[in-house]
């Protein structure tokens, strides 16, 4: 990249996006400034911090942030840096405190931020301000929508309703698809992974409809073999019930369609969870409480959504898991699964979600995997600088493309086009391009 002026149409066309935007240092220092630390980006949900002094470290860009409820019941995002000498003062993943106590030179705060202690303060008197009023610094901005926290490191962000726009309705559909008393974060230890990756190949392959006939075929064979039917909702051209949703501001969805379930199209969760340990002694409960066909029908609907949504730019909605992407470096990034539990369910269906979700996506899932070593081939590959541009045109002609927003097949890549106008929109608009 030279200096000066950068020059998106370099990076992303119409159609293609070029190797550069994937292997480039400098280009994922300018998004870490221009997206991930001036944007909005998905920080955790409410109920990851039920009570007062519950908190949860995590990253806004490349910037340690607590996420953590105050004992006055606020939420607020407080930057992990001690206003000594900038040590982290929270070093756990998730926990709860009245308090953070750097270990460096002890001082101390509290759960709001404010600073409640300097150890040996007498030696500040001639510093000419008062230490006391050195608290934790919080971002700007903290909203929430539906119990999902969003952040911004920069003040000068639209309102949070405004940048998700018809993505809300995405969210609402996440949330209410269940028992209709909205969805938790389950406590505990998160399903966490690394890959040698850049960030945005896990953005564009959380609404990518057009892999998963290939990448994931050896799922869906054996899923064909074990319910003696063809099981692959994806690849069936001109029929598939899915839809590849472009929203505004960068957002996306792969759709199944309200209220309609993948079953119909030949893809059943409530075939993929019974190879989870425990799951078949469930179903066969529940088969013999509802009758066969009510039991597949009901449990279909509420162990996943048909939904995969892409929050631009780290937030997956993905059946009952939310996902989050952390860029790490160029070609390294952090993904962290969050299975969500229906408040107020029956905790069987509980169960039979979060073993749903890991039969496909857990750490020996049958398809999660699939998609991780993709990523590596992507890098790998993306490293011929030589070949420069990559293919972004799948339905360029048939989606419907109107203003941000457009609808294609499933297989369509506008989805992955919207997310790039966003990229190319924030990446233009930052300072120092002498304009
Ligand atoms: S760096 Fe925190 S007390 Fe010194
Ligand atoms: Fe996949």
């Amino acid at each position: 990249m030279t200096a000066g002026r950068f020059e998106v149409e370099r990076y992303v066309s119409p159609t293609g996006i070029h190797s550069d935007t994937y292997t480039d240092p400098e280009v994922f220092r300018l998004e870490m400034e221009r997206v991930f630390e001036s944007g909005w980006v998905y920080v955790g949900h409410e109920s990851e911090v039920p009570e007062k002094g519950d908190y949860r470290t995590t990253f806004m860009g490349r910037q340690p942030v607590i996420f953590a409820r105050g004992d006055d019941g606020e939420v607020r995002l407080l930057l992990n840096r001690c206003r000594h000498r900038g040590a982290t003062v929270c070093q756990d993943q998730a926990g709860n405190s009245t308090f953070f106590r750097c270990h460096y030179h002890g001082w101390t705060y509290k759960n709001t931020g404010e600073l409640a202690g300097v150890t040996l303060p007498d030696g500040y008197a001639a510093c000419g301000f008062d230490v006391k009023t050195l608290a934790l610094v919080a971002a700007p901005r903290c909203d929430r929508y539906r119990g999902f926290v969003f952040g911004s490191l920069s003040p000068a962000v639209e309102p949070l309703e405004e940048y998700l726009g018809p993505a809300a309705t995405y969210i609402d559909r996440f949330v209410d698809s269940g028992s209709g008393l909205g969805v938790r974060v389950r406590r505990g230890v998160p399903h966490r992974y690394r890959f040698r990756a850049n960030w945005k190949l896990q953005m564009e392959n959380t609404v990518d409809g057009y892999h998963p006939g290939f990448t994931h075929r050896s799922f869906f064979d054996m899923m064909a073999d074990q319910t003696g039917k063809k099981a692959n909702p994806y690849f069936k051209r001109g029929e598939s019930p899915i839809r590849s949703k472009a929203l505004r501001n960068g957002h996306a969805a792969l759709d199944f369609g309200a209220g309609r379930s993948a079953e119909e199209f030949g893809d059943t969760f409530y075939e993929r969870v019974r190879n989870a340990p425990g799951a078949a002694a469930i179903l066969e409960e529940f088969e013999s409480e509802l009758g066969a066909e009510v039991a597949r029908k009901e449990l279909n609907r509420v162990i996943a959504t048909g939904l995969n949504v892409a929050i631009f730019p780290n937030l997956g909605l993905i059946q009952s898991q939310i996902r989050v992407t952390r860029p790490v470096s160029v070609d390294e990034t952090e993904v962290t699964l969050y299975p969500t539990e229906l408040i107020g369910a029956d905790p069987r269906v509980n169960y039979l979600r979060r073993r749903a979700q890991e039969v496909f996506f857990g750490p020996a899932g049958m398809g999660g995997p699939d998609d991780v070593e993709m990523f590596r081939r992507c890098q790998v590959g993306l490293a011929a600088g030589a070949v420069g541009w990559t293919v972004l045109a799948r339905g360029y002609d048939t989606a419907i493309e109107e203003g941000d927003g457009s609808e294609g097949d499933f297989a369509a890549e506008n989805a992955q086009r919207a997310q790039y106008r966003q990229w190319r929109r924030l990446m233009d608009a930052g300072p120092g391009d002498g304009r």
